[in-house]
């Protein structure tokens, strides 16, 4: 699978897992005095809220199950409404649908995240969140939308599932909105073959969201505690082995990201002079992954064309991303009244018909990106896909 994290499996995860695995003690929880408890996961979610520089971070089973508890925690009630970019995976919605809340979609602009000024103009009387989605690891334009959300009086999830180890302005990602959710799936820069991660810097939010994602026990449960659970949860939890995988990964965040961004770096500046396109705007060059390299042409037909060559395709077919392939959430839409199928968001169709993902270190046909190079290019390889690219473009 090439994907940032997966490529970067070594003997600090196989040592993290075997002491698990020796230690025989595979549940989450456990004394933190007994030498035999490893404490992986309690350790991770240390190091993780370190990180990004919050009080708390909860493991959790996904990226899906983190956003859905972020919902839940925040007190997000039937028929409440969360605006959410036209671009994104299907479990920004999902997770507003199973919150009983209603997505209102808004249009993208050319970083390829959520537009701020549509944000705006999407806000009802209904209305109770936003959830920025730091697409393919790009920042959102994050001092807009606080900005809206603190006139509006509004909560601000993000959705950081694709972007962990990215920042904005010098903070993390997932850190400056109420809550943020992170995904540890295969196609992220870290992994754990699954997984999730949410972060808060509030206690009341993290005790809440501890209790929903564990039947509605208080953080670190310790023995049965009939009598005192405040709130109704399910079953997101993580075990040992997972968090062994995921303490690994994480310890080597910094190095995947710097890596990522030197390759992209090397591989923009060699397509810098090519012409009839431009690169997508980032909100923050400095902080965004680097995982993609998404260049927006000036026609869908020129941009359609150079697919063909490279045997990849344009963003808006790209598959799972993309709003008006999601059939499943259509009928929810439409229950709704709110506008589905292609053609609802205008700007998103015309800015994905024009786009191409070039891979530079995850290699997903779900993003369209099935051209580009990955973690371990060398220059040589990574200059052979630079000549490839340039020369569709002639
Ligand atoms: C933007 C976004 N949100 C949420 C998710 C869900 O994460 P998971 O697959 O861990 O449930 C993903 C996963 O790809 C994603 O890309």
């Amino acid at each position: 699978m090439a994907v940032p994290g997966s490529y970067c499996i070594g003997d600090e995860e196989r040592r993290e897992v075997l002491d698990v695995l020796e230690s025989g003690h595979l549940f989450r929880y456990g004394d933190l005095d007994d030498p035999k408890f490893k404490r992986k996961v309690y350790t991770f979610e240390k190091e993780f809220a370190e990180y990004c520089g919050v009080k708390h971070a909860l493991a959790t089973s996904s990226g899906s199950g983190a956003i859905l508890v972020c919902l839940l925690a925040v007190g997000i009630k039937r028929g409440d409404e969360i605006i959410v970019p036209a671009y994104t995976f299907v479990a920004s919605y999902s997770s507003t649908i199973f919150a009983g809340a209603v997505p209102v979609l808004a249009e993208i602009d050319e970083n390829l995240c959520i537009d701020p000024g549509d944000i705006e103009r999407r806000i009802t009387p209904k209305t109770r969140a936003i959830m920025p989605v730091h697409m393919l690891g790009n920042p959102c334009n994050m001092d807009a939308i606080m900005d809206i959300a603190d006139r509006h009086g509004l909560l601000v999830i993000e959705d950081a599932c694709q972007a962990c180890g990215g920042a904005y302005k010098g903070r993390k990602l997932g850190s400056i909105g109420n809550m943020g959710a992170f995904s540890l799936n295969v196609f992220k820069t870290v992994t754990a073959g699954d997984g999730g991660v949410v972060v808060t810097d509030r206690d009341d939010l993290y005790e809440r969201a501890f209790a929903l994602h564990d039947q509605g026990h208080t953080p670190n449960r310790a023995g049965v505690q009939v009598g005192s659970r405040c709130i109704l949860g399910m079953n997101f939890r993580v075990n040992e082995l997972l968090g062994a995988v995921a303490l690994a990964q994480l310890r080597k965040i910094d190095k995947i990201v710097s890596t990522l961004r030197e390759k992209k770096a090397t591989f923009k500046k060699m397509i810098s002079d090519c012409d009839g396109f431009k690169f997508r705007t980032l909100n923050d060059p400095e902080g965004e992954c680097g995982t993609l390299c998404t260049v927006i042409f000036d026609t869908a037909q020129q941009a359609r064309k150079v697919c063909e060559t490279l045997g990849t395709d344009t963003v808006d077919h790209s598959g799972w991303h993309v709003y008006s392939n999601m059939e499943h959430v259509s009928e929810y839409l439409k229950e709704a009244g709110q506008p589905y199928g292609k053609g609802a968001y205008p700007r998103t169709d015309d800015i994905l018909s024009r786009s191409i993902n070039i891979s530079i270190g995850v290699v997903d046909a779900g993003l369209g990106a099935g051209f580009g190079i990955n973690i371990l290019s060398s220059d040589e390889e990574i200059e052979a896909a630079a000549e490839r690219f340039r020369a569709a473009c002639a």
